[in-house]
């Protein structure tokens, strides 16, 4: 018996199996041989929400929730928000390894080259009510720009899926701000090729009647640095969601607009919109003890705390919580940040988030420096949605150069009716 092995025995039939342990994993396909007779499909295992399942093996982003650790392509996160930009930090995601500064330069002109988007998508989105919530327009649009690169159905070809991957880190932060834009009945604001990611970014949100939108340096920093964080976090719901629906070959639109749907729910991208409007619910530090109170008695969840992996802090979280303080020295003191820091303070000495392991999460402090730099909480997600696209993109390449790739297709445990026959209506009760 090997010893890097599981031996199993089926107690219904009294055979035992053994299955080979790897990255400590067992084959799934491995317990299909377990059987009660030649008939037998073979046993499955159960995990409806992915919580001990590998969908894939990944070089990209490393976690260890126990220890608080997060790396991209091996570079602790904390160093990059330091000392990286967002658009290097993409191009090591992207293609494995930091960019020499000629390659860099080379990636800058080429993303800031693909920055503004057809006349036709900027018509496309008049359409969108008024009210229209953000992350809809994004999502809608981004999947448009489908019809406005049928090459891109192509997955096969490299070169397509380079430029498509430029195309959309390019093209997120434009189409976002034209999204708030609309909202609040601006014109459209066009990308300005001398300003950074982040700068051109906030230029085509913020420019009213100036000739040059001048961004404030350490605003544009924090953004970045927010991008940083953003940019992937291994194979969480919306990164399954793009490599689920990029398995069956789509253009990387339409899996980009799926991903993003993932992203837009409360449980996701959508905590930090739902923090800031329970920071503002509660309203004054001397309402927090009530609120916990009705948080430990199950009617309310805590937003912006916990997480499926990170079981000890949430290394982001941290970095976050820094840059909040530097961006409330330009803009002023976010009054809910008091709220929040008193909140964490009280969550982290009471025995139920203690023994639950809940801890401040990367959305805990992003939606109130979103709200100190000017941005309806509706924008939040879709902040969080621009650099995401960069992890979804490069999970999406390399599964599309995995060998043998196939179609992603959970089984399920039919708890239905059985076999009977059709009732006419006239029998039916
Ligand atoms: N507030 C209060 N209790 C909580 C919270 C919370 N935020 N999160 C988990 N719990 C409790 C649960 O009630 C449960 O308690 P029980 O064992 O007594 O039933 C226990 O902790 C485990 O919770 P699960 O829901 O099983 O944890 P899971 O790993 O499935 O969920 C999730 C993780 C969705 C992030 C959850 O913690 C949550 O809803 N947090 C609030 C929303 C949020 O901040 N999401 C952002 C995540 S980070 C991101 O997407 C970037």
């Amino acid at each position: 018996m090997g010893k890097d092995s599981l031996s199993v025995t089926d107690n219904r039939t009294g055979k035992t199996y053994e299955i080979p342990i790897q990255d400590g994993t067992i084959p799934a396909m491995d317990l299909r041989r377990i059987k009660v007779d030649d008939d037998d499909f073979g046993l499955m295992s159960y995990d409806s929400a992915y919580l001990n399942t590998a969908s894939c093996r990944s070089t990209i982003t490393y976690i260890d929730g126990d220890h608080g650790i997060l790396e991209y392509r091996g570079y602790p996160i904390e160093q990059l928000a330091e000392q990286s930009t967002f658009l290097e930090v993409a191009y090591l995601l992207l293609y494995g390894e930091l960019p020499t500064q000629d390659q860099l330069d080379r990636w800058v002109y080429d993303i800031t080259h693909h920055t503004m988007v057809h006349e036709n998508l900027r018509i496309f989105l008049d359409g969108f009510r008024y009210d229209a919530h953000p992350m809809g327009i994004l999502i809608s649009t981004v999947a448009a720009l489908s019809t406005f690169y049928p090459e891109a159905r192509n997955v096969n070809d490299w070169d397509s899926v380079e430029l498509q991957t430029q195309r959309l880190v390019a093209k997120m932060p434009t189409i976002s701000a034209f999204a708030y834009r609309h909202a609040m009945g601006l014109p459209y604001i066009y990308p300005d090729n001398d300003l950074s990611y982040p700068g051109n970014f906030v230029n085509m949100m913020f420019k009213m009647t100036e000739l040059k939108y001048k961004p404030n340096p350490i605003l544009e920093r924090a953004l970045d640095i927010l991008f940083i964080l953003h940019a992937d976090h291994e194979q969480n719901c919306s990164t399954s969601t793009m490599r689920m629906v990029g398995s069956s070959l789509p253009d990387p639109y339409v899996a980009v607009a799926a991903a993003a749907a993932a992203l837009y729910g409360p449980r996701h991208g959508g905590a930090n919109e739902a923090v800031v409007r329970m920071l503002t619910e509660i309203g004054d530090v001397k309402n927090i003890p009530e609120f916990i109170d009705s948080v430990k008695q199950g009617q309310r969840r805590l937003m912006g705390f916990g997480h499926r992996v990170y079981k000890n802090y949430d290394p982001r979280a941290r970095i976050v919580k820094e840059t909040a303080h530097e961006v409330f020295e330009v803009t002023g003191r976010n009054p809910l940040l008091d709220i929040a820091l008193e909140l964490e303070t009280i969550a982290l000495d009471d025995e139920y988030f203690v023994s639950r392991k809940l801890y401040p999460n990367v959305d805990f402090y992003s939606g109130i420096i979103y709200q100190a730099l000017g941005l309806p909480t509706t924008m939040f997600t879709v902040m969080f949605a621009i650099p995401r696209t960069v992890g979804w993109m490069a999970q999406w390449r390399e599964m599309l150069r995995e060998p043998g790739n196939r179609i992603a297709r959970p089984r399920q445990i039919y708890e239905g009716a059985t076999t009977r026959d059709y009732v006419p209506m006239a029998d039916r009760g």
